[in-house]
């Protein structure tokens, strides 16, 4: 099986990443994790890569005039490591229109919120400001505009009522690790297609949609 030679990109601490990296040990995932990079070159995630095995590359976007000079760069340690995909798991830069057309259809983000809900940062804080029952993270596709894009994967958890913007990001962030594997999964082997604004075919509605019942709703661990 030709596995999909698979790009991580972060910022920071990198627990979706080590999620990815853990599913695509196992052979038979359909893509393997063939490089991590990260635009902070002090990201706690690189050396958690390199623990694990995986290549590891820092590009600092600081040291370039512009986003497009840092993505040039970017794009060409992409491909050196001949990458055919890209996973942002809490990668804290936008791409310009150039970038994201370049990977178009080959680019997923994890996103802390029932996306259409809460696009951007402090999605937590604002679902408790909101007083929402229901809370969560969403697999999707990247395009030119900020948290939209063809939806891959999502699951719903509960806010229940003694939760903190803490508690609630450990509960959504146990479900990210679940469901982030699962999309590119979907992706990788080809099972689903993207028609408009739909992600279509995916073998069973649990290969997409994960609802957490308020019984099970451990608040999870922050790694
Ligand atoms: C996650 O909550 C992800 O949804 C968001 O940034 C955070 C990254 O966390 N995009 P980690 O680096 O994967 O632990």
């Amino acid at each position: 099986m030709t596995r999909l030679r698979t790009a991580i990109l972060i910022s920071g601490r990198g627990s979706n990443m080590d999620a990815l990296i853990a599913a695509a040990k196992d052979p038979s995932f359909p893509a393997e994790i063939a490089l991590v990079v990260s635009n902070r070159p002090d990201a706690p995630g690189l050396a958690k890569a390199k623990a694990a095995g995986v290549a590891a590359a820092a590009v600092d976007h600081k040291i370039y005039a512009g986003r497009e000079e840092f993505e040039r760069s970017l794009q060409i340690v992409l491909e050196t490591y001949r990458i055919e995909f890209i996973c942002l798991a809490g990668f804290m830069r936008m791409f310009t229109p150039w970038f994201v057309s370049l990977w178009r259809g080959r680019i997923l983000n994890i996103h802390p919120a029932l996306l259409p809900s809460y696009r951007g940062l402090d999605t937590h804080e604002r679902a408790l400001a909101d007083g929402v029952k229901i809370h969560g993270c969403t697999a999707h596709f990247v395009v030119p505009e900020m948290d939209e894009g063809p939806i891959v994967a999502q699951a719903a958890v509960p806010v229940l009522d003694d939760d903190t913007p803490q508690t609630l990001a450990a509960r959504v962030l146990a479900q990210e690790h679940v469901i982030y594997p699962m999309a590119l999964r979907l992706v990788a082997s080809g099972a689903v297609r993207v028609d408009g604004n739909r992600v279509l075919g995916a073998p069973t509605p649990h290969d997409a949609a994960l609802i957490v019942p308020a019984a099970s709703a451990e608040p999870g661990r922050i790694a």
